[in-house]
Order: C-alpha cells, then structure tokens, then sequence
C-alpha cells in the first residue's frame, strides 16, 4: 500500500483505507486545462469530493502548470484550506450570509455575489478590514439555484462595479444539463452568458469569465470559457455516459480499499447478512470485508454489487451493514485469505460502474466515503 503521506490521514483503525493518487490529478488536470482556452479553475469543495482538500489542492498548487483558482463550497471550505496553508485564490461557489462576508474577507476568499445585500456587506467588510474585497459576479442562465436572474444581472454588475471596497474579479454562470444525453438547455444558456457579456462590454481577460463544468469542458468546445470549473473530471470520472464523445483520457484518483479479516464456508442453502436475502446456492466461499454503509459503500448494492479480488470480480451477497459487506469468493478457490486486497471502486472498478450498480452518480460514491476512512496519498 502506498503510504508517502499520511499528514492529512487519520490514524488507521479498521483496514479499510482510500488510496488517493495525487500523480493521477495532476494528470487529469493538465489533461482538461490543455482543452482550453485558458487556465483551469480546479474545484475541490466537499473536501476536493472526497479525495482531501488540503492534499489535493497542494498537489495542483505545485505544479509547473496551476489552476487559475481554486473553488470550494463556503467559508468554512475556505478557511479550512487556508488553515492548511493554501494561498492561491479561492472562489466560493454557494451563496454566502451576509453575517460571513467579514470572515470572508479577513481570509482573503472570493465570494459569488449577486444580491446588492452580500455586495454591501463585502463592500463593508472590506472597508473594515481596510482591504479591497474579491468577488465573483454569477448570472443564472437556467440553473434557477444561485445567480441574477438575466433580465436582472446588467443593472447590478453595474451597480457592483461602483462599491469602491469592492472588486469583481470574474463573472460566470452553470450548466443545468450539460451531462444530459438530450441536453435542452445548455446552447441556450451559452447564449444567454454572451448576451450579457456583450452587454455589459465583459471581455475575457479583463476578468476571468467561466463557464464549463467537467461535461461542458469535455464535450462543448464552444462552452469553453476561460478558465473551465471542472470538479469530478479532475478525479477521474465521467459526469455521465455521455459526457466525452471526444474520449480524452483521464485516470481514477481514488480506490476504496480493504482488507478480507474473515472468511467462512457455508452450506448450500445457508442464507447470508441481516434480512437472509441471499441464499448459498452451493457451498460457498465467503469473505467478509470491512467496508459497510458507514464508510460510504452503499446499502443499495446488497446482492448487485461486485468488489475486484485479485483483478477479478465477486458479487456482494446479502445486505451491506453498517461496518461489514459479504462477497462470495468461491469461483476465486481456496487461496484467498485473511488480510487478502478487496478493490471496492476505483482503478480496475471505475467509481461510474459502481454508481450505476447503486442507483447513483460517482459524485455521491465519492463524497461518500466516510470521515472514518484514512486517506492514504501516493504519487503514481
Ligand atoms: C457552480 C459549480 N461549478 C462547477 C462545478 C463542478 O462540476 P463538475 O464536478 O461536474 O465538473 C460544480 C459542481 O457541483 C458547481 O456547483
């Protein structure tokens, strides 16, 4: 197993761990920022979805090539980071209170703002803390989450623009569908950015304009602002089945690992876990793996789930617990044993498999994976 860092992993305490390839990320994201046009703005909110903010934010920091910025959800996100000795400039992509926009500041985040009430409280804060406050303007195209509406967004970028404390380093909007197989929205929403772009006389490069998610990066060259906002492509995985009709490559950065603390023969007929929803069809092999749902391996891949034993797959039989999932690993023969390697997803069993079998994206497979789970960093 590789152990090169352990700084931001807690103490082992059950053998289950999470390798995260920090090699792999700064692959997949000099992959997507040599897409184009411009810099790559890296989104690492959710604790980078999973794989370790303040690990992977150094890893894409300290490369030849960097991203423009780095985004994360809240204050909270950002201030965790910049107790971590992150530096580089931080967009926060939620709404924030007014009540945060001080903290936000004094921290040196970049708020997104498109109400006149977070803009004064900034403007404020800013004044108080006797700095210029960063901010990044959001105009909502057809997300209807955060945003200006469009028939709203010139009126208060011009207003914005006239705080004195305050500056507005970048303007963006997202995509609703742009990982959907028939997407309804997204050329409509380019158009609707470039509208009040042109409008308000924007141009690229006097402030950061941005737009791609990982699907409009991977699939929409002509959604390609500068910089792209990817998130889960830079850990590897596809937002949807139909998301890179151009195949560019990109590897896994995380795999959920464990190791086999039991295994037992039963009876053909024995039935398995709580519920008995499996039933030894012949005398079977099984292993017992200390992944549950408090780990974050999903309960809804009792009895459809498969786990990599050896390069080869073995079926998840009966309920996944708490602390504990069951794989028959008879076709495997006698030779696995106690402290055997179980692969749960991720090079070998890509997480989008796994979040099909669940009924789910990769996004929650990743963020999903429990505090209570050691990060375990290598580099390749
Ligand atoms: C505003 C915003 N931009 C960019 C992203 C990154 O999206 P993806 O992970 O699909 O690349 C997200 C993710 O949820 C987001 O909310």
């Amino acid at each position: 197993m590789p152990t090169t860092d352990f700084t931001d992993a807690p103490t082992f305490s059950r053998p289950i761990w999470a390798e995260v390839d920090l090699a792999a990320l700064r692959s997949n994201f000099e992959t997507l920022a040599a897409l184009g046009p411009g810099n790559m703005l890296a989104v690492v909110k959710a604790n980078a979805y999973g794989h370790g903010a303040a690990a992977s934010a150094r890893a894409l920091m300290e490369g030849p090539v960097r991203p423009a910025m780095l985004a994360v959800a809240s204050v909270d996100e950002g201030l965790q980071l910049r107790d971590a000795g992150v530096t580089a400039p931080i967009l926060l992509l939620s709404a924030i209170l007014p009540a945060e926009a001080r903290d936000a500041v004094r921290a040196g985040l970049t708020p997104t703002v498109f109400t006149a009430e977070v803009a004064a409280a900034l403007d404020a804060a800013g004044r108080a803390e006797g700095r210029v406050a960063e901010a990044h303007f959001k105009i909502d195209t057809g997300m209807a989450r955060l945003g200006a509406p469009t028939e709203e967004a010139a009126g208060l970028w011009k207003s914005f623009r006239a705080f004195p404390n305050l500056r507005i380093g970048g303007v963006y909007t997202h995509f609703a569908c742009a990982d959907e197989e028939d997407d309804p929205m997204s050329v409509g929403q380019v158009s609707a950015f470039r509208e009040f772009l042109d409008e308000c006389g924007i141009r690229s490069g006097e402030v950061l304009v941005h737009a791609a998610n990982s699907a409009a990066q991977l699939r929409y060259p002509e959604a390609r602002f500068a910089p792209a906002r990817c998130g889960i492509s830079l850990y590897g995985a596809l937002p949807s089945a139909f998301s890179n009709p151009f195949g560019v490559a990109l590897r896994p950065v995380m795999s959920l690992r464990a190791r086999v603390t039991h295994v037992r023969t039963v009876r053909a007929g024995t039935s398995i876990s709580y519920g008995a929803t499996w039933r030894a069809a012949r005398d079977s092999r099984i292993a017992t793996v200390p992944a549950g749902y408090a780990d974050g391996y999903p309960r809804s891949l009792s009895n459809r789930g498969q786990v990599l034993v050896r390069g080869q797959r073995c079926p998840v039989v009966g309920r996944v617990t708490m602390d504990i999932t069951l794989v028959d690993i008879t076709e495997l023969g006698a030779g696995v044993g106690l402290g055997e390697a179980v692969t749960l997803f991720g090079s070998g069993l890509l997480a989008e498999e796994v979040a099909a079998w669940a009924g789910t994206i990769p996004y929650e497979i990743f963020t999903g994976v429990a505090a209570r789970v050691p990060r375990v960093y290598s580099r390749g």
